[in-house]
């Protein structure tokens, strides 16, 4: 019967000239695009929608040997076979899973119920701090919610940690590859999703974490400019202060891998000689205290980004698309927790905190502003971190690594483009983080414990059993989502929900009810403000964001005494 109906609709597209090229090999839909054939397969949404899934789907060529730190080129054409895409691509070379990963990962997966329709398309930005994290359906990037509205789903895969992010500061290694990554995936997805059903002119990026920094960048970026329409963070934004210096961690990399360090050339032919899985390993030893943190990141390279991200977005110079912005009540307040037991250890993170700041809160080394950021969270008799006082410590962290940078986009876009702003608030029955109560509920909703309300995956969140309590809240957030991916706002009405604008600040608290109100965590945020202010704030003059830290601080000393 459903076969029945596939063929009518096919036939039915055919006789009113629709561009569709779907066919069918018995339930699975072969789609025709200009770079050849591609049979998906079928699967069902969480309230049992047929959906039509196309996974693995190649958009870049395999960046491997030569193409190894290089910009991405173009996936091409397969000639006459008919590509099978019927399961998820492995995954990108990463540290800490077990999953099978590739330097060949640079696929997309494809979810849609319908080839007929024009449809908003939503194209997702994994997290994970740059260097884990995938596009992977089953692992992170579940449909099932999503397609319950109609909309088409992309999710994809990017280059991660060294692979994706080393730089030479010179044209032998750039920098940036994993950005012009998701790049590339969105001119894929202009270029082909009209025949998944998905409208090209309707493109929405939806970022998480990390994701949401890069959604950030390619509000800034000149070479996102026309790929999508509008855009949802969740919990990160490049317009925050970080000390980037992705040269030092290059140069770190080719010293304990016995490469040359500093001719780029050399540099580069060497790391191109070393296995994955050694550059993996090598980096992941740095990371001994289990902290966020974002070592590989954007450059500043006169192509994807023309001057910071804060500098361009302030001037009004970004690509002006309505904004949903939202972060979690509690983020990485309990970021620390996991050292509860290390009493050495959290006795000298407090009393030398000053010491370790600029490495876990990724400044330039300031003692004047440890020594404020340590005076306002933690008051300044504190000589030891402890149970009392841990999620204290955390909250430097929320502000610091998300919080911040979120809030000052708000304030910067709100003059140039309606900006929806929300927090999430809801303390669901899971989290990733927070610990939990006697009753065994979360103690509060920590970094990307909103995720698994919009994609269920293994791990930030499976797809819920009926009946399960925080049903209402994914059926509240995939419709608000849809929604501003239709028309640019999350609600039919914009009456209870005002987007904040030049003259307008609002927030939405997103709990069990929702509150409109002014923002949150003003006061915290108003000391990062002060103690990094933007361009404008300090008047132009000296405001060179972290380029010439290795040059500043010593390139020996940075080796030597490394935190993270
Ligand atoms: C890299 O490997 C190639 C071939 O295996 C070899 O010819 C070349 O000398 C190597 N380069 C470096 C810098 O190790
Ligand atoms: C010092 O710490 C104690 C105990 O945490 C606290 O009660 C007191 O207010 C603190 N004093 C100052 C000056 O912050
Ligand atoms: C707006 O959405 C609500 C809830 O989905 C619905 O009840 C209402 O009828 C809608 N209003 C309009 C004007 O479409
Ligand atoms: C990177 O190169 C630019 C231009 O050559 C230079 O101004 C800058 O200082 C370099 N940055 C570092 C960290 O060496």
């Amino acid at each position: 019967m459903a076969r029945l109906l596939q063929i009518l609709c096919t036939l039915l597209a055919v006789l009113l000239g629709s561009t569709s090229s779907v066919t069918f090999v018995g339930d699975d839909p072969v789609v025709e695009l200009s770079l050849g054939k591609l049979q998906g397969s079928t699967m069902q949404s969480f309230t049992g929608k047929t959906i039509y899934a196309f996974r693995g789907i190649r958009y870049a060529q395999p960046p491997v040997w030569q193409l190894r730190f290089s910009n991405p080129l173009p996936a091409t054409s397969w000639g006459d076979e008919v590509l099978k895409a019927t399961s998820d691509s492995l995954v990108c070379p990463q540290p800490g899973i077990t999953l099978l990963m590739s330097e060949d990962c640079l696929k997309l997966n494809v979810f849609t119920k319908n080839f007929e329709d024009k449809l908003p398309v939503i194209v997702y930005i994994h997290g994970g701090a740059n260097v884990l994290g995938s596009g992977q359906s089953v692992y992170e990037a579940g449909p099932q919610y999503l397609l319950d509205h109609d909309v088409v789903f992309v999710a994809f895969n990017y280059r991660l940690g060294a692979l994706g992010f080393l730089s030479t500061n010179s044209s032998e290694a750039k920098g940036n590859f994993g950005y012009l990554d998701q790049v590339m995936a969105l001119e894929w997805v202009r270029e082909h999703i009209s025949h998944f059903g998905g409208d090209p002119e309707m493109v929405t990026i939806l970022g998480m974490s990390a994701g949401s920094m890069a959604v950030s960048l390619h509000l800034a970026s000149p070479l996102s400019a026309g790929l999508f329409h509008r855009a949802i963070l969740m919990s990160g934004s490049a317009t925050n202060h970080f000390d980037i210096d992705n040269l030092f961690w290059t140069r770190k990399l080719a010293r304990e891998l016995g490469c040359p360090m500093y001719d780029p050339t050399d540099v580069v032919e060497c790391l191109r000689n070393e296995t994955w899985p050694r550059i993996v390993e090598i980096c992941k030893a740095w990371e001994t205290y289990q902290f966020v943190n974002m070592k590989w990141n954007y450059e500043v390279d006169g192509h994807f980004l023309t001057s910071h991200p804060t500098e361009l977005i302030e001037e009004g110079k970004f690509n002006r698309v309505p904004l949903l912005i939202s972060y979690t009540a509690n983020e990485l307040d309990f970021t620390a927790n996991v050292h509860l037991e290390n009493e050495p250890l959290l006795h000298d993170l407090g009393s030398n905190f000053v010491e370790y700041a600029p490495e876990l809160f990724l400044y330039r080394k300031d003692s004047i502003k440890s020594q404020r950021l340590k005076d306002f969270y933690l008051r300044d008799n504190m000589t030891g971190i402890n149970a009392e006082n841990i999620e204290q410590f955390g909250r430097i962290f929320s502000d610091g690594i998300i919080g911040h940078g979120v809030h000052r986009l708000v304030h910067l876009a709100r003059p140039y483009t309606p900006v929806f702003y929300m927090r999430t608030d809801y303390v669901g029955d899971r989290s990733i983080s927070a610990p939990l109560g006697e009753d065994h509920r979360p103690l509060g909703v920590g970094h990307a414990d909103d995720l698994q309300y919009v994609m269920p995956g293994l791990w930030y969140g499976t797809i819920m059993p009926a009946g399960h309590s925080d049903i209402f809240m994914m059926e509240r957030l995939t419709s608000w989502f849809t929604h501003f991916a239709r028309t640019g706002t999350p609600l039919n009405t914009t009456d209870s929900w005002l987007p904040c604008t030049s003259t307008d600040l609002k927030m939405l608290y997103n709990g069990v009810v929702t509150q409109v109100g002014s923002p949150g965590y003003s006061d915290r945020y108003a000391l990062w403000d002060e103690l990094f202010p933007t361009p404008a704030a300090s008047g132009g003059a000296a405001w060179k964001p972290g380029l010439v830290v290795a040059i500043a601080t010593g390139l020996a000393s940075r080796l030597g005494g490394k935190l993270m």
